[in-house]
């Protein structure tokens, strides 16, 4: 087995069937492989006391239509069909937990630029997957630089699409702030405000109000971003989404990244200066148990965002 294959499972979904997972294998000349036309979505399945449930599972499944939509990349199967084959996928692989990872890729067998008319296949995997970034970090925090890569300027590469090629970009932060000692790097937009982490929004607290950079600053609409939001607004917190100078990294109380596959991870310093007391601070600690409880099943799910994989498996039937 390839290092890093651990989280690997057995089924597939491919366009309405679940194959071995050995047998989900696309050509060299697929359009993917030499332009990075995929969109793709990460959805997180929580082991609850009532079984395997999905987390904001028609949301997702709607941000990877509009990511198709954005690319003019017809998508065959409709949110209600998506989400459906996000739970098959779950309870085909008898999983309690994992990460669901819904990707549509141009492929075929056409050299050029020109997308369309290149046919476009949907898979969905299952991937069993811990904290991203690291099994500490959610207790811990982690440390974080800025990077020295943006993210790309409006009427570049449109943000609000999670397209694979954007990713290009998030490896190059990611790589410098690992060989730089960091465990991620934050991105500041093409104007030098702050936009977000390589695969996380950011949230920073002071004076007991959370802001989030705004939508036009180049960074993705967070399903997790939008949870937070609600959660916090819910606790009675005031939550300003704005433009944010980079010198507000150095001087909140709290930070936080915000992501499906971070979840809710604090951050303890940027660029080597401490984030308030240098731990993770109370508004940060109460949101996370707020959005961890919803999730797993422990604090009732007052949004309706959990979908329990075994009813909807057994309504189907
Ligand atoms: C660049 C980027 N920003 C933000 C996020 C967080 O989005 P979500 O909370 O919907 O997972 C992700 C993860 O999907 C991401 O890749």
């Amino acid at each position: 087995m390839a290092a890093g294959s651990a989280g690997r499972t057995s089924k597939i979904w491919r366009d309405g069937e679940l194959i071995p997972w050995e047998d989900a294998n696309i050509h060299v000349m697929s359009h993917v492989v030499h332009y990075g036309s995929c969109v793709f979505e990460g959805i997180r399945c929580y082991d609850t006391p009532s079984g395997p449930a999905v987390f904001r599972l028609q949301d997702h499944v709607r941000r990877l239509h509009d990511s198709c939509r954005i690319y003019r990349m017809p998508m065959q199967h409709g949110v209600e069909a998506l989400a459906q084959a996000c739970l098959d996928t779950v309870a085909a692989n008898d999983v309690r937990s994992c990460y669901l990872r819904p990707v549509a890729i141009r492929t075929g067998e056409q050299m050029g630029v020109y997308p369309i008319d290149v046919p476009v296949e949907t898979f969905i995997i299952a991937w069993k997957w811990g904290n991203y970034l690291g099994d500490d970090a959610m207790t811990n925090g982690v440390d974080v630089c800025v990077s020295s890569w943006r993210r790309s300027a409006p009427d570049t590469f449109p943000a609000l699409a999670k397209a694979g090629g954007n990713y290009l970009n998030s490896q190059l932060s990611k790589v410098e702030a690992r060989l730089d000692r960091y465990v991620e790097g934050i991105m500041l937009d093409s104007f030098g405000f702050i936009a977000e982490g390589s695969g996380e929004n950011l949230f920073l607290v002071r004076d007991g109000v959370l802001y989030t950079s705004g939508l036009s600053s180049g960074i993705l609409n967070g399903i997790t971003r939008d949870s937070v939001i609600r959660i916090a607004e819910d606790l009675g917190y005031e939550v300003r989404e704005q433009t944010l100078p980079r010198e507000m990294l150095y001087i909140s109380d709290e930070m936080f990244f915000s992501g499906t596959a971070a979840e809710l991870t604090p951050i303890r310093s940027v660029d080597r200066i401490q984030v308030g007391t240098g731990k993770p601070g109370p508004i940060t600690l109460a949101i996370q148990d707020q959005f961890m409880g919803i999730a797993t099943g422990r604090i009732e799910d007052r949004y309706g965002w959990i979908t329990p994989v075994a009813a909807a498996v057994e309504a189907e039937r």
